[in-house]
């Protein structure tokens, strides 16, 4: 299986295809993306797939209990994060099931940035999958509820520190 590698600008087209292709229903612009790689490279990654994107990872340190709305620009980082936000996990459906999820959520969840503990809004019906790496449902900021952010059946997950 191809490797995670670190996201480059290049991959940006790829990855909006593939974000098109499992999150229909949640799109967002281009320029949200870049931005993320831009503020938090070390938290973007991408798995490559013959010519194109197979799957990516974006996450940033961020405040706690304040997912981010959905297609919406971060400005910044805080100085002091509260918490580490994965933003999005994607992975085209030929890839599933072969444990690149895992291959490239351990290590992340391994590292001192999540220390402080990881949140994220899991949608897709994903929440059984984010429990197996110890996420549980967390009371919902405002913004994790809003059904034309991350959908009706969005649910806010904390992973507590380690
Ligand atoms: C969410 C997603 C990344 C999961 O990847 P996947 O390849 O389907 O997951 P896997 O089958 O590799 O499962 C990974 C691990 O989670 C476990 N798992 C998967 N589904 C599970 C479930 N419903 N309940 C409990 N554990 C589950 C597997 O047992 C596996 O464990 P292991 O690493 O110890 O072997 C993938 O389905 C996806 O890209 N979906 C579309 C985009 C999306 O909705 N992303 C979530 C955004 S919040």
């Amino acid at each position: 299986m191809t490797r995670w590698r670190a996201m480059r600008a290049a991959d940006l087209p790829g990855m909006i295809a593939l974000a098109a292709l499992v999150h229909p229903g949640l799109p967002e612009r281009i320029e949200i993306l870049a931005e993320r790689l831009h503020l938090y490279p070390a938290g973007c990654h991408v798995l490559p797939e013959a010519r194109t994107i197979g799957g990516y990872l974006i996450s940033h340190p961020w405040h706690a209990g304040a997912p981010p709305p959905l297609d919406s620009f971060l400005a910044a980082l805080p100085a002091t994060p509260g918490t580490y936000y994965i933003h999005d996990l994607a992975l085209h459906p030929s890839i599933h099931g072969t444990g690149a999820a895992g291959a490239i959520l351990r290590p992340l969840l391994a590292t001192p940035a999540c220390h402080h503990g990881t949140e994220l809004v899991a949608v897709n019906r994903s929440a059984p999958f984010w429990g197996h790496y110890g996420f549980v449902p967390a009371p919902g900021p405002a913004s994790a509820e809003k059904p034309n952010s991350y959908g009706a059946d969005a649910i806010f997950m904390r992973r507590p520190p380690a």
